[in-house]
C-alpha cells in the first residue's frame, strides 16, 4: 500500500495496532489515562530496546571516536541557569498549533505563526521544565528540575570523560535517557509527549572543522534511518532559518520524516558552537578548555549535536513498516520491520498440538531462545498464526510438522515474500542467524530444499 493512501486516518491504524497487539498503551489507562504519557507493552519495549541498541551499536560500539555516558536525570539547579533553560523557557510564549514552533509574544508582528501562518495558542508564562523538590523541605532552595534534554549531563562531564579516557579531538559522548517537557501542545500519539527518551551525541571538534563535522553527522544520521529500512523518499533535511535557531545553535538542520500528519522533525543536528562549555565554565568556575598538544594551545571545542528521539523513531519505523495486502477475502496486515528492530525474531509453530510434535517444537523453541526473542504459538490454524506474526513484524516463522519427526527438518517461512525453505534442524540456528543478518532467503544450508507452498490457508 502506498503512503498516499495511508495519509491522515492511518495514524489511527498505527495507534489501533499498537494497542491491540501490546506495543503501546495509554499511561494509567484504568484511571482514564494521563495526557501525553504512554506505556510500552511487551512488544513495544522490545522495539524500543532494539532501536536504542541499533543506535548504540552504530554510534558507540562500531566507532573508536565515541564513548558512552549515563548521567542522572536530576542535576544541580545551576545547570539550567547556565544552559539558558531557566530564563529561555520562562518568557510569555505562544505555540503554533500547526507546526509547533514557539514564539515569544514580543517578537510577533501579527497574530499568526510567522513560519507557517498557523493559528497560535494564547500567550502563557511558562517554563517547560518540570519542577520538584529535593529532600524533605519544599522551598525555593530545594527546587530541582527533571531534565528537558539529556545533553547537559554530557557537557558537565566533558572534563571527567576527557581525563579518564584520554580521548583527543575530535571525539564524542553518546547518551540515551529520559527527558521531560511540560509541553503546551501535545498529540499525534507518541510524537510529542511530556515524558520521552532521547538518544543524543555531543561531538567535540576543533572550531575550524565544525562545518565539516556538521555535514558529516547529518549524512551519517540520515543513512542510519535508511539502513534500518525507512524509505529515503520519506525523509528530508530541513535547514533551520536564522529566526528559528535555538538560543545555543549557530546552525541546525532537522531530519524530517513524512509522518501520517505531515513532514515533522525526527531528529535535529545542531552546531552548538562553544556556547555550552563556555557557559558551564563561567557558571561553575571550572575550566572546560581543551589543550591541543600539537599546537600547544588551550581552546574551547565546538560541539556538533545529533539529537534523536527514541519514541519518534519508534513511530517513524512503525509508520514506514505498516502495510496491507489483499489476502483472499481478507487483508494481510504486516509490519516490514528490519530484522534487527523486530520485537520477535522467530516464531515456532507446531502444526498440531500432538505430544510427539510438541516435544520437537519445544526443543527447537528452547534452543532458539538462547539467541533471540522467540515466540511459541500453537493456537488456531497455521494461516492465522502466520497472520498474527506478520502483524507484529516477525521476520521468520519455523513450522514443525509430522514430516519433521521423520526427516528432522523444519520449514522456515519468510514474512515479506511468504517464501518457504526446508532445512535440517541441525542447520536451523545458523541459517536463521544468516537470514536475520540479511542473507538472501534462498541460499540454502547443506541438506536444505526449497519447499513449494500451494496457498497459506487461514
Ligand atoms: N539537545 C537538543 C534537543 O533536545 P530538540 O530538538 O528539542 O533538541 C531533540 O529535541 C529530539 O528529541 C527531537 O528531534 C525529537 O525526536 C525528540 N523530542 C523532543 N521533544 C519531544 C517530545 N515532547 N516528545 C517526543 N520526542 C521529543
Amino acid at each position: 500500500m502506498t503512503k498516499q493512501i495511508l495519509e491522515k486516518f492511518d495514524m489511527e491504524k498505527i495507534v489501533s495496532l499498537c494497542r491491540r497487539r501490546g506495543f503501546i498503551f495509554p499511561s494509567s489507562e484504568i484511571y482514564g489515562g494521563l495526557s501525553s504519557c504512554w506505556d510500552y507493552g511487551p512488544l513495544g519495549v522490545e522495539l524500543k530496546r532494539n532501536i536504542k541498541q541499533a543506535w548504540w551499536r552504530a554510534v558507540v560500539q562500531e566507532r573508536d571516536d565515541m564513548v558512552g555516558l549515563d548521567a542522572s536525570i536530576l542535576m544541580h539547579p545551576q545547570v539550567w541557569e547556565a544552559s539558558g533553560h531557566l530564563k529561555g523557557f520562562s518568557d510569555p510564549l505562544v505555540e503554533c498549533k500547526s507546526c509547533h514552533l514557539r514564539w515569544r509574544v514580543d517578537d510577533l508582528k501579527d497574530s499568526n505563526c510567522p513560519s507557517c501562518g498557523g493559528e497560535l495558542t494564547e500567550p502563557r508564562l511558562f517554563n517547560l521544565m518540570f519542577k520538584t523538590f529535593m529532600g524533605p523541605i519544599e522551598d525555593e532552595a530545594s527546587v530541582v528540575y527533571l531534565r528537558p534534554e539529556t545533553a547537559q549531563g554530557i557537557f558537565v562531564n566533558f572534563q571527567n570523560v576527557l581525563n579518564t579516557t584520554r580521548k583527543r579531538l575530535p571525539f564524542g559522548i553518546a547518551q540515551v535517557g529520559k527527558a521531560f517537557r511540560n509541553e503546551i501542545t501535545t498529540g499525534n500519539f507518541i510524537f510529542r509527549s511530556r515524558e520521552f527518551e532521547q538518544m543524543e551525541i555531543e561531538f567535540f571538534v576543533k572550531p575550524e572543522t565544525a562545518k565539516k563535522w556538521f555535514n558529516y553527522w547529518l549524512e551519517e544520521r540520515l543513512n542510519w534511518y535508511v539502513k534500518l529500512g525507512i524509505k529515503r523518499e520519506h525523509l528530508r533535511l530541513r535547514p533551520h532559518t536564522k529566526k528559528e535557531l535555538a538560543h545555543y545553535a549557530r546552525d541546525c538542520s532537522d531530519i524530517d520524516y513524512q509522518f501520517p500528519m505531515g513532514w515533522s522533525e525526527l531528529e535535529g543536528v545542531a552546531n552548538r558552537g562553544d556556547f555550552d562549555l563556555v557557559r558551564h565554565a563561567s557558571h561553575s568556575g571550572k575550566s572546560l578548555d581543551y589543550f591541543d598538544e600539537e599546537a600547544k594551545e588551550h581552546f574551547t571545542p565546538y560541539i556538533i549535536e545529533p539529537s534523536a528521539g527514541v519514541d519518534r523513531s519508534a513511530l517513524a519505523f512503525l509508520c514506514d513498516a505498516y502495510d496491507e495486502e489483499p489476502d483472499n477475502d481478507e487483508i494481510r496486515v504486516l509490519l516490514h520491520l528490519h530484522p534487527s528492530l523486530a520485537p520477535i525474531k522467530v516464531a515456532v509453530l507446531p502444526l498440531s498440538r500432538r505430544e510427539k510434535l510438541a516435544k520437537v517444537a519445544k526443543e527447537v523453541y528452547a534452543d532458539l531462545r538462547q539467541c533471540w526473542m522467540v515466540q511459541y504459538d500453537d493456537a488456531q490454524s497455521i494461516g492465522r498464526r502466520y497472520r498474527r506474526q506478520d502483524e507484529i513484524g516477525t521476520p521468520f516463522c519455523v513450522t514443525v510438522d509430522f514430516q519433521s519427526l521423520e526427516d528432522e527438518q523444519v520449514t522456515i517461512r519468510e514474512r515479506d515474500t511468504m517464501n518457504q525453505i526446508r532445512v535440517p534442524i541441525s542447520e536451523l540456528k545458523t541459517t536463521l542467524a544468516a537470514k536475520l543478518s540479511g542473507e538472501e532467503l534462498f541460499v540454502l544450508p547443506p541438506g536444505g530444499t526449497i519447499w513449494k507452498v500451494e496457498k497459506e490457508g487461514v
